[in-house]
């Protein structure tokens, strides 16, 4: 009796614990970036072992990492078969199928990933990122700087310095950030002001600093509410002629969750997109468009007017008609209220006319 009960119990273990010892194998292989090895140990984990979900997903990520597309959907597919909780598996999924061409099931995919776990940043990324193909907003504002040249450029929220860094050696550019960590090399005639954008622009006379010339191009990427997006805008009109150009980041959020006022997802737009529905109804003197390129919309104001009061005068009542625009309200046609505008550089050229 005994003999037969330890019979069955080896029976039933003996290929699970084959299947373990080789999957461990195989996550220190590919710890160790031994991707070659790593394979070979987790495709024996699942010879013994063909419902080890980890193994499939560890046997996806590398033949995703390959270029072995097809054979990292099958992995991905059996994951999330094996356990359909568990975001990441979705997520491979999603990755694979757009590689394969397969846009719609990527997307399918990632909005699963994302609700199983909302906080999911690389889904968040991958997701903008199919929502808004053709260049990254970096690019964009690197091709603006070219096309446009301006004497001078006023960034607001420059933290590492990626997109001050565009500016060119011909431009006088400051930059605005209570926090700034800068990394990347900056052009001789850009400087760097810690302090927050109101204060700022309540010690400093901006045209002064510029050698009396005007805001030519400028930036706000700064705090992500929109009250304080709508005060950078005022005080940089200010500075501005009919000829500048106002940029705004984070005007197309990808989803509710991550457009709230409070930051709770890594991947975070805030509210700066009701910036963009104010603009329109209190200025309709201005054009606002909002370019389609990722991560989350770049929004271009021309037509600017130094002399506009509006804004500045019903400060306070435009924040508190805003802060009462629920998110829904974009359920209606989000890229008709949010003037989003083709990511495509001709395009995008001749609003800068
Ligand atoms: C999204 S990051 C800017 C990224 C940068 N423009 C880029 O594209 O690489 C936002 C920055 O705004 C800064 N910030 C936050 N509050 C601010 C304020 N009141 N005035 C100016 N900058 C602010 C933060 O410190 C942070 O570095």
């Amino acid at each position: 009796m005994l003999g037969r009960i330890l019979k069955d119990l080896f029976a039933s273990e003996g290929p699970l614990r084959l299947g373990q010892t080789a999957f461990e194998a195989g996550v220190d292989a590919y710890k160790a970036g031994e991707l070659a090895a790593a394979a070979e140990h987790f495709a024996g984990t699942l010879r013994a072992e063909p419902e080890h979900v980890q193994a499939h997903n560890y046997a996806g990520g590398i033949d995703l990492r390959t270029g072995r597309y097809r054979e990292a959907l099958e992995h991905f597919e059996c994951a999330r078969m094996l356990d359909p909780q568990r975001a990441e598996y979705h997520f491979g999924a999603a990755v694979a199928h757009r590689e394969l061409g397969a846009t719609e099931a990527a997307r399918e995919c990632s909005e699963t990933a994302l609700a199983l776990d909302p906080g999911l940043a690389p889904a968040h990324g991958f997701l903008a990122s199919l929502n808004f193909p053709g260049p990254y907003y970096l690019e964009v504002i690197s091709m603006l700087h070219s096309l446009l040249r301006p004497r001078t450029y006023l960034e607001i929220g420059v933290e590492t310095g990626q997109s001050i860094a565009l500016a060119g050696r011909e431009t006088r550019a400051i930059g605005i950030d209570p926090e700034p960590k800068i990394t990347k090399r900056l052009a001789p005639g850009t400087s760097i002001r810690a302090t927050t954008s109101d204060e700022y622009f309540a010690a400093h006379d901006v045209r002064a600093e510029f050698g009396g010339l005007p805001i030519d191009l400028a930036f706000i990427d700064g705090m992500h509410q929109f009250e304080f997006a709508l005060r950078d805008f005022i005080n940089i009109e200010k500075h501005c002629t009919s000829q500048s150009t106002i940029l705004i980041h984070d005007c197309y959020p990808l989803s509710r969750h991550t457009a709230e006022r409070e930051r709770r997802t890594e991947f975070w737009s805030g509210d700066i997109w009701r910036l963009v529905l104010i603009l329109r109804k209190y200025r309709p003197d201005l054009s606002v468009k909002v370019i389609g390129t990722a991560p989350t919309g770049l929004g271009v104001v021309r037509r600017l007017d130094p002399g506009s009061s509006v804004l500045q005068q019903n400060y306070e009542a435009i924040v508190g008609e805003y802060l009462a625009v629920d998110y829904s309200v974009l359920d209606a046609d989000k890229a008709g209220l949010l003037a989003l505008y083709p990511n495509d550089w001709e395009k995008v050229k001749a609003i800068l006319q």
